[in-house]
């Protein structure tokens, strides 16, 4: 047999040690999670984009009654940014949530599909995208979505 060991590194950051231009990505986020549309789940959540051109671009979840139709924060921002900049790479994207009158003490963490569409973005723009999670008590930085999403999907032959 075999073994292959997959590692994910996750720095942990106070806010203030961060330099300001994630700070600046973070405020943005949670700037972002207010203008949410969540009145099904009252989860409001905000992203952030970072572009290399220095233009930032913020999303945030938008919900329906239909509930598979709505969308996350970071697929929001990310299908905008790759609409109106298709040739230009993202750098980062920062995510807060906030829930029951309060940011999350947590960084809250992209689903599957949302690091799905990021790794692609990843690939698209050829730059690693740092994942920057904003919660009270702490900031969780990765370094690059493939990172998250080791066994991701792709269109690959696996028999060759
Ligand atoms: N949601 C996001 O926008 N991003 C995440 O990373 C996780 C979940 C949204 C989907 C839904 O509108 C609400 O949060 C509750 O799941």
């Amino acid at each position: 047999m075999k073994q292959k060991n997959i590692q994910t590194k996750i720095e942990i950051h106070t806010f203030d040690e961060l330099p300001a231009e994630y700070r600046q990505l973070i405020e943005t986020a949670k700037e972002q999670t207010q203008k949410s549309y969540s009145p099904y789940s009252h989860y409001k959540v905000g992203s952030a984009v970072l572009l290399e051109n220095g233009v930032i671009v913020g999303g945030n979840n938008q919900e329906n009654a239909a509930y598979p139709s709505g969308l996350c924060a970071e697929r929001v921002a990310a299908f905008y940014a790759g609409s109106q900049y298709p040739e230009t790479a993202i750098l980062a994207i920062a995510v807060a949530a906030f829930h029951n009158g309060d940011f999350t003490y947590l960084p809250v963490h992209p689903c599957g599909a949302c690091l799905q569409v990021l790794l692609e973005n990843e690939f698209r723009g050829g730059k690693d995208i740092k994942l920057i999670l904003y919660g009270k008590k702490e900031v969780q930085i990765v370094n690059s979505i493939k990172e998250c999403l080791p066994l991701y999907f792709n269109f690959q032959e696996k028999n060759t």
